[in-house]
């Protein structure tokens, strides 16, 4: 008959009838309860081994409560009680030991488990880098602020107002032709038309209605028109515009800060030249050309023939610029007497086609990373 079974026995079954019977009887009890003890080494163990001893209904305190305490003749309770409180307190004190080295144990193994390894290499996260049109932005923005300008940006979505009204470009002017470009659909009774800029040109007279003379302003931004693409065009390209007013801006004031600008920017090596060109907000217009960067300006090709890059003539077509033409100061309240000044609008994706050697200009909009990749 096991230990187990006794407490479930009454002690008049079990033959005891004298005290002294009794310290045995529980000493049998304990040595079950050491052995048992050692079995809980983990947390559901644990449960069936406490739940076996101090289980409320079945659990040997209780059937020890109720089949040997409770029928007991009052002598034998005596002793009976005793030796059950002090089990008790053991097999509480036990059991709560039990469950403290277990958690311990647990906390252990966790902690091996999750230990960090401080000596293994970290997880490379790729950095990005900067789209070759913004590079180029940068190195324009960085030439242009070495000399006192500064940058501000402009809104794409622009009033026919500021995108050729004030540029004076009247409704019906020709270039408007060249400058075709999208319309939003506007609910009906919109105050007014709304389209996406064609080029930056805006921004100087945004610029000019802000601030007074002198001014010195740098826009570069993105730029829309209803051109097919081919390796030329693009419907959306980018733009530098370029804006100084003040109150003794010269001709040569200009052509030196263009100049001095190609150099910067191609290397000393350029030579730079304007011919004559029409703008309807810059009197006189001009067009600036640097000398082939392909054949260094020579025409001729390294292998003997002639350049394909200039077509043979040495100079490769760079962009639109201007003396502000006097009727513009009149959108913006600048007195055309006293002040005169220069602007320029340089395509971004031509200068860096130039100066990187990029034929296509749609590369720079498909986001092909083994193109990227080659400007880090
Ligand atoms: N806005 C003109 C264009 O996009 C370029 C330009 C700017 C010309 C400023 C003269 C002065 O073609």
């Amino acid at each position: 008959m096991t230990v187990i079974n006794k407490p479930a026995q009454r002690l008049s079954d079990l033959g005891v009838s004298t005290a002294d019977q009794i310290p045995p009887l529980f000493a049998e009890v304990r040595a079950r309860f050491d052995a048992e003890s050692a079995s809980a080494h983990d947390e559901s163990s644990w449960k069936q081994f406490r739940d076996a001893w101090l289980g409320r209904k079945s659990g040997v305190l209780t059937l020890i409560t109720d089949n040997w305490l409770k029928p007991s003749s009052p002598e034998l309770k005596r002793v009976v009680g005793q030796e059950l409180n002090q089990l008790r307190a053991n097999v509480e004190s036990q059991i709560e030991s039990r469950r403290a080295a277990i958690e311990a144990g647990a906390d252990q193994a966790a902690l091996a488990r999750e230990r960090v390894d401080l000596s293994l290499p970290g997880v490379a996260r790729p950095i990005g880098s900067h789209h070759l049109i913004r590079q180029v932005f940068q190195q324009i923005e960085d030439i242009f602020v070495s000399i006192g300008f500064s940058v501000v940006e402009g809104p794409e979505i622009e009033t026919p107002y500021y995108n050729f009204e004030a540029l004076n470009i009247p409704e019906y002017h020709p270039v408007r032709d060249d400058m075709d470009t999208f319309y939003l659909d506007l609910p009906k009774g919109a105050a007014t038309p709304l389209l996406l800029r064609t080029h930056t040109s805006p921004m100087q007279i945004r610029t000019m209605e802000k601030r007074q003379p002198p001014v010195r302003v740098i826009v570069p931004g993105k730029v829309y028109r209803r051109d097919n693409p081919d390796a030329t065009h693009s419907f959306i390209f980018h733009q530098v515009e370029g804006l100084a007013v003040d109150t003794d801006i010269t001709f040569c004031d200009f052509t030196g800060t263009i100049e001095y600008f190609l150099k910067q920017f191609f290397g000393a090596g350029v030579k730079a030249r304007f011919r004559p060109s029409y703008f309807p907000f810059t009197e006189p217009s001009v067009e600036f050309d640097v000398t082939c960067v392909f054949c260094g300006g020579s025409g001729t090709s390294a292998g003997g023939g002639t350049c394909s890059k200039c077509k043979g003539a040495g100079w490769i077509e760079l962009f639109g610029a201007g003396m502000v033409d006097p009727a513009v100061y009149g959108f913006v309240k600048y007195d055309p007497k006293k002040v005169s000044g220069f602007a320029f609008g340089m395509g971004i994706d031509r200068l860096a086609m130039l100066k990187y050697g990029i034929d296509d200009i749609q590369v720079f909009f498909q986001n092909d990373v083994r193109f990227l990749r080659q400007f880090p």
